[in-house]
């Protein structure tokens, strides 16, 4: 069974109260909201938070003033006594967690879903490969952990920012890391739009990985969610290597702290929404290397925009040839949900159905052999969110693709000229065999002997 996070619903993420007395000297004061159901459980748990306070509360949800050296343990209470799982947020402040759920960012024109890029992804789709899908998950979850305050989650954020770095050599491609005030970072890989470099189109995942013991935890986290992590990687690495430009800015953001509150995806998203960048459409891949369910893509519709899932129904349809359906997780599960709170149209498309998800994962079994060792299943969201990247960004070939069309495969795709060199050959074999045995003839009829 696998250890969770605080019960219910909630809201968003952030910073420091005042310090608390008697905590960890490392640690901080956070503002956390949780459905209120889940509130004796939480009680109980901070029983030693001198500084434990119920900031607000009605009938859904609770908002609290926690010790953030606790939510581990208040996570494992939890799950002890409910017996299932539920999201939290970190917010900034109580004005904050106090808000309304969906902030709507200031009305643009509406959000074209059309498919009209099918000679862009029908390029791009077979340059994805599975070993280099493989490769990432067996890199990340190879790492001790990827715990937000670790050593080793720290050292993530630079291999991926150096991983990502060696795609390109373009000087207008960036790379660059996200600090929020511990050791793990958030990575962001921007490509600039070349018409409408002023609406972004976001596909990302959570980099962190948790299990019981913290920092000190064997948390390989091969599912939840080095598989997220792999997949995007692969996307941004075919896309530039085929030279796809997008008219709208691509960013690909592998969030820190997620497993503890949303709390990488809360900041970046609440910090766009307060400098008013347009972020036209949101992917979170969040475990998809699992194939739990009978369909092969669930879409979660709670905390998510209906449109936006419709939009991915029609690009799976199109360009992946996989079976989906629709699911929820009942609560703000996943960075998505960071994103839908501050306004912007976001969506997860999962890899089971939420009840029956990888059972491994929050565990030190998280790894690659409990999920898809030939990573099929990854390859399938790999496909739809290259699909989601070009269409929604609306991106065109550019002018020099680096990789060069793939190698034929032995024995099947035989080219035309190939075929018109065999014939000549043949043809020429049959013209010498006739003329030698026509002047051999002659010879012999006049009677010469070859000497
Ligand atoms: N990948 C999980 C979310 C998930 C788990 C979705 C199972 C569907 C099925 C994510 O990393 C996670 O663990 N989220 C937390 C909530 C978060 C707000 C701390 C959870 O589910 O407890
Ligand atoms: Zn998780």
């Amino acid at each position: 069974m696998r250890a969770c996070s605080i019960i219910g619903v909630v809201l968003a993420g952030g910073l420091a109260l005042a310090s608390s007395s008697g905590a960890d000297a490392d640690s901080e004061r956070l503002v956390i909201s949780v459905g209120a159901d889940a509130l004796p459980a939480a009680r109980l748990a901070m029983a030693g938070d001198a500084g434990f306070e119920v900031l607000a509360a009605d009938d859904e949800v609770a908002v609290l003033s926690v010790d953030e050296a606790a939510i581990d343990a208040l996570s494992e209470a939890m799950h002890a006594q409910h017996g299932r799982c539920g999201g939290f947020m970190v917010h900034d402040s109580l004005e904050e967690a106090l808000a309304p759920a969906v902030v709507r960012p200031a009305d643009g024109p509406p959000i074209d879903y059309r498919l009209d890029r099918p000679q862009v992804v029908r390029s791009v789709l077979p340059a994805i490969e599975a070993p280099q899908l493989l490769a990432t998950i067996e890199r990340l979850s190879g790492m001790k952990n990827r715990y937000y305050r670790s050593a080793s989650g720290a050292e993530a954020s630079i291999w991926l920012r150096d991983r990502w770095r060696s795609f390109t050599t373009r000087t207008d491609v960036t790379v660059e890391l996200v600090d929020h005030g511990y050791a793990q970072r958030s990575v962001i890989l921007t490509i600039p739009g070349t018409t409408r470099p002023d609406e972004v189109v976001v596909i990302g995942g959570h980099l962190d990985s948790i299990a019981p013991g913290g920092s000190n935890s064997q948390a390989p986290g091969a599912d939840d969610d080095a598989s997220g992590i792999a997949t995007l990687t692969e996307v941004a690495r075919v896309l530039l290597a085929r030279d796809v430009r997008p008219a709208r800015t691509l960013q690909f953001i592998a969030y820190a702290a997620e497993e503890v509150g949303l709390r990488g995806s809360l900041s970046i998203a609440r910090d766009y929404r307060k400098r008013g960048v347009r972020v036209v459409g949101v992917l979170q891949l969040d475990m998809t290397n699992y194939q739990g369910s009978d369909r092969d893509i669930w879409l979660i519709d709670d905390h998510t925009d209906p449109a936006q899932n419709a939009f991915l129904g029609r690009l799976i349809d199109a360009y992946v040839g996989a079976t989906w359906g629709t699911d929820r997780c009942g609560y703000a599960c996943s960075d998505h949900a960071a994103w839908h709170r501050h306004g912007f149209p976001a969506s997860m498309p999962f890899e089971a159905r939420f009840r029956n998800h990888n059972r491994a994962i929050h565990t030190h079994n998280d790894t690659l052999e409990r999920s898809d060792k030939n990573v099929s299943h990854a390859v399938k969201f790999a496909k739809l969110a290259a699909a989601f990247a070009i269409e929604l960004t609306r991106a065109e070939l550019g002018p020099s693709p680096a990789v060069a069309p793939p190698p034929p495969t032995p024995g099947a795709a035989t080219g035309p000229a190939v075929w018109l060199a065999i014939a000549v050959a043949v043809l020429a074999f049959v013209a010498s065999l006739a003329f030698a045995l026509a002047f051999g003839r002659a010879r012999v009829r006049r009677g010469g002997v070859a000497p």
